[in-house]
């Protein structure tokens, strides 16, 4: 059973986002590393605006120095925060089309820490447009199964996508491009809210 979701027990984070008036598609990557998902990704979709998360201090700052390097994509904003803390204080429900969770932390002895076991997940589910997506992608066979079930069983949500990424793929991350080069599985899930 997961824990009652308490957002008034949450600190506010410091760093704020101004967001476009006219925004049509947004989207969030959680934990994002040193980013090259979201430098590729925001490339790639002109016509969508992708908030991405990092928590860490020195992935952050390779981050945000390659942001630069790519001379700050206008659709992209890079926020230094715990995403927890800083999507429950600025996210408004049913404002967020795709969700990005590649290959977060497993916490093989901490369980409950996995977003789709944390009670936050509740309002991340309610950040989601109807017919939002959350791509969860792993090399940790346990947990992919663990989200696949807690997804549909607890949470209610559709699944879109259950595939192995194949090697021969671009990676879209400093982990998977990891993972893959040594020749391990990585899972990619996509759930969609109903
Ligand atoms: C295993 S790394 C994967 C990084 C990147 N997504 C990749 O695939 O290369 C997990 C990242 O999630 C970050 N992270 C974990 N929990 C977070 C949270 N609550 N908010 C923001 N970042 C978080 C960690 O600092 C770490 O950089």
């Amino acid at each position: 059973m997961i824990r009652e979701f308490q957002p008034q027990k949450i600190p506010r984070p410091m760093q704020v986002a101004q967001l476009p008036k006219d925004l049509n598609f947004l989207d969030i990557e959680i934990g994002c590393g040193v980013g090259f998902h979201p430098l590729f990704y925001a490339r790639s979709n002109p016509g969508r605006f992708l908030i991405a998360i990092e928590k860490t201090s020195d992935k952050f700052d390779k981050f945000q120095r390659r942001y630069l390097n790519h001379k700050s994509p206008q659709n992209l904003i890079p926020i230094h925060a715990n995403a927890v803390a800083w999507i429950t204080h600025f996210i408004k429900p049913n404002t967020v089309d795709r969700y990005f969770i590649l290959y977060p932390n497993p916490y093989p002895k901490d369980p409950q820490k996995r977003f789709f076991a944390m009670p936050f997940m509740k309002y991340l589910i309610e950040t989601l447009k109807k017919g939002g997506q959350i791509t969860l992608a792993t090399n940790e066979k346990d947990h992919y199964e663990e989200a696949k079930q807690l997804a549909i069983e607890y949470w209610n949500l559709d699944l879109v996508e259950d595939r192995i990424v194949l090697a021969k793929e671009q990676p879209r991350t400093h982990f998977e491009k990891k993972y893959l080069e040594r020749g391990e599985i990585c899972y990619n899930l996509i759930f969609a809210k109903r």
